[in-house]
């Protein structure tokens, strides 16, 4: 299956099946024909993989980051462009991100930098990458002060997902990517009763198409992009937290999930959505078994205070929230109800 994105002059096409990464070579000679040197950024345990089998035909680096958060090091980042640098690529030459979204960030935030900027090809191989992170052009590295404070938009020459690569992923890596397939399939309006019938190849099919679209539609995160970040508010309060934490441990899509599964009670504490609509959102969270409660561990003072200093909140509490004409961005939300609401839905039993 392909997907477009449709972006001018640098659209490109989401590749997405079993064993897509074996058009890598040809992407690059379609994409980037005077390109004489390749530089793969991935880690040592995906390259360990089975299916880390590359055969591009041209001078070929590979080039390791930490797994997981690590790799979002301004240091890693720094590491990278001096390697590229040693390695002399050129501005013709390619970078291919191969793995989850921090490596695919690091990845394309040095892409983005070196020389000014140099294309990029994405190999996701997690689901949240392949629905998310390795599409539309947003790359980075965080800063001590928070996630994703150092970056550029850069789009890449195209994306491969392999499903392929999946078969490998930790059973909770896999059921957490699923928090943001949920979070597009309630975007599209898709009920908990599809999600229960399709196939895995339809979830993800919904959840790229979602996204390709609105890159399209808003680049830069503008007005209709920033309905990805359904469910983050929260999220990315519950990721906050538990970085400075030992005694909890929270992938992003489980983070996004308790994050969705709020979001409903604060569209019904707000009059826009009815018990059925919550009822719906955890019905779809359920399917995954994804988690819909905030850990008793963490501090709602804490959570809403992190909240209120979100990156895309602009100093506000702003969350996209359900409503009866969709989802939009609400903004400016008394913090007293949304600490009712928080309040209320962690002490739901
Ligand atoms: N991850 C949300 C976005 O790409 O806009």
């Amino acid at each position: 299956m392909k997907i477009s994105v449709d972006l001018g002059e640098r659209s490109y096409e989401v590749v997405v099946g079993e064993g897509v990464r074996t058009q890598l070579a040809s992407l690059i000679a379609l994409r980037a024909p005077r390109a004489e040197r390749v530089a793969i950024v991935t880690s040592s345990s995906l390259r360990a993989q089975p299916w880390f089998d590359f055969e591009v035909g041209l001078a070929t680096s590979i080039l390791e980051l930490p797994d997981g958060e690590q790799a979002k090091r301004p240091e890693h980042y720094v590491a990278l462009v001096e390697a590229l640098a040693e390695r002399s690529l050129s501005r013709h030459d390619v970078v291919v991100g191969v793995g989850g979204g921090a490596i695919t960030d690091v990845a394309g935030f040095a892409a983005a930098t070196y020389l000014r900027g140099v294309p990029v090809i994405h190999v996701a191989t997690t689901v949240a990458g392949q629905v998310d992170a390795a599409i539309g052009g947003k790359t980075g590295v965080n800063l001590r002060t928070g996630k994703n404070l150092l970056g550029a938009f850069h789009q890449p020459l195209g994306v491969l997902c392999d499903l392929a690569t999946l078969h490998t992923l930790p059973e909770r890596e896999r059921r957490a990517g699923m928090g943001e397939v949920v979070k597009c399939a309630l975007l599209e309006a898709q009920s908990s009763a599809w999600l229960a019938r399709s196939s895995f190849e339809s979830q993800m099919e919904l959840a790229i198409a979602l996204k390709a679209r609105l890159v399209a539609s808003d680049e830069r995160e503008g007005s209709s992009r920033a309905l990805l970040n359904y469910g983050h508010t929260l999220a990315h309060a519950l990721e906050r937290e538990a970085m400075v934490r030992s005694d909890v441990s929270l992938r992003h899509g489980e983070a996004v999930a308790i994050g969705l599964a709020f979001a409903a009670r604060l569209a019904r504490a707000v009059g826009r959505l009815d018990d059925r609509g919550v009822a719906e959102h955890d019905a779809a969270l359920n399917i995954f078994q994804l988690p819909t409660r905030v850990p008793s561990v963490f501090d709602s003072s804490a959570l809403l205070e992190a909240m209120s200093h979100d990156k895309k909140a602009h100093h506000d509490l702003t969350f996209v929230l359900a409503g009866a004409e969709g989802f939009s961005v609400v903004s400016g939300l008394a913090p007293d109800v949304v600490r009712t609401a928080l309040d209320q839905f962690r002490g739901e039993s």
